[in-house]
């Protein structure tokens, strides 16, 4: 039995992944803003689900994520899974700005918290649900794509500082495509299911990939964007 955080669990992909490790016997600790989603998630899993809710952009977040772990009883698994973003055609700075709240500084804090406990008990799995946009500059939500870009690069650099330590210490970069949820905004392909996302998220970091591509063909779309040439990409983008 893991004992695994999610912040950002009251909907879509944080959601399923609960109750997914809940069904599975593990001990989850589930958060985001909206209280009552918390509560109907731990009236369905009473003896598998513990709740902590709190604003994963504000300054108090080690507190929150210390009382939770605590709560559990310790602490094998953080996943990030909070994120938010909009179009932005006109370049709206309130957008922008409570983008790179949650998919940056939120982001920060957290991963810093679950680092710090990680290497002290000398062992741990961190995981970021980023996105497939990571990959290149977006014209329709630019602060999204930076930020999730921040997120991958910054997994990416984690991973190789883990494998340093040469201790237990695991690093998965979760790059979802569309996946059917409020989230999903502008023109879409190959939208997958909450379901079969979260399903293929679990076994992704069951096997303690540090990168993984969600669902799995979406692999072919982040090679093809980092390949593409900027004077091909900047005219199709
Ligand atoms: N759906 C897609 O097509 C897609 C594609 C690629 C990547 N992703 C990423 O997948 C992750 C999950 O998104 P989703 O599609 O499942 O959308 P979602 O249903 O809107 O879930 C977003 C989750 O983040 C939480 N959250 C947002 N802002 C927060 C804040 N300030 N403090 C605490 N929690 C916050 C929300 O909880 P509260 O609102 O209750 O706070 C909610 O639980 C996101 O990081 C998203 O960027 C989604």
């Amino acid at each position: 039995m893991q004992k695994i955080i999610i912040i950002g669990a009251t909907s879509g992909i944080g959601r399923e992944l609960a109750r997914i490790y809940a069904a599975e016997g593990h001990l989850v600790g589930v958060t985001g803003r909206r209280r009552e989603l918390l509560d109907s998630l731990r009236q369905e899993f009473p003896d598998h689900i513990l709740t902590e809710c709190f604003d994963a952009t504000a300054s108090d977040t080690p507190q929150y994520l210390t009382t939770l772990t605590n709560k559990l009883g310790g602490l094998d698994m953080l996943i990030y899974n909070a994120g938010w973003g909009d179009l932005t055609e006109e370049l709206d700075w309130t957008v922008d700005k409570a983008t790179v709240d949650i998919n940056v500084n939120g982001f920060l804090a957290a991963i810093h918290f679950g680092w710090r406990h990680f290497v002290s008990q000398g062992h741990g799995h961190l995981v970021t649900i980023s996105s497939i946009a990571a990959n290149r500059g977006n014209r329709h939500s630019p602060a999204y794509s930076a930020g999730k870009a921040f997120q991958s690069t910054y997994f990416e650099g984690l991973h190789i500082k883990a494998r340093k330590l040469g201790i237990p210490l695991y690093v998965s970069d979760i790059q979802p495509g569309f996946v059917a949820t409020k989230m999903a905004k502008g023109p879409q392909f190959w939208v997958a299911p909450v379901d079969k996302a979260a399903r293929q998220i679990v076994a992704a970091v069951r096997r303690k990939k540090w990168r993984a591509y969600i669902t799995r063909r979406w692999w072919l779309v982040a090679k093809l964007a980092r390949w593409m040439p900027d004077f091909i990409y900047h005219r199709i983008g």
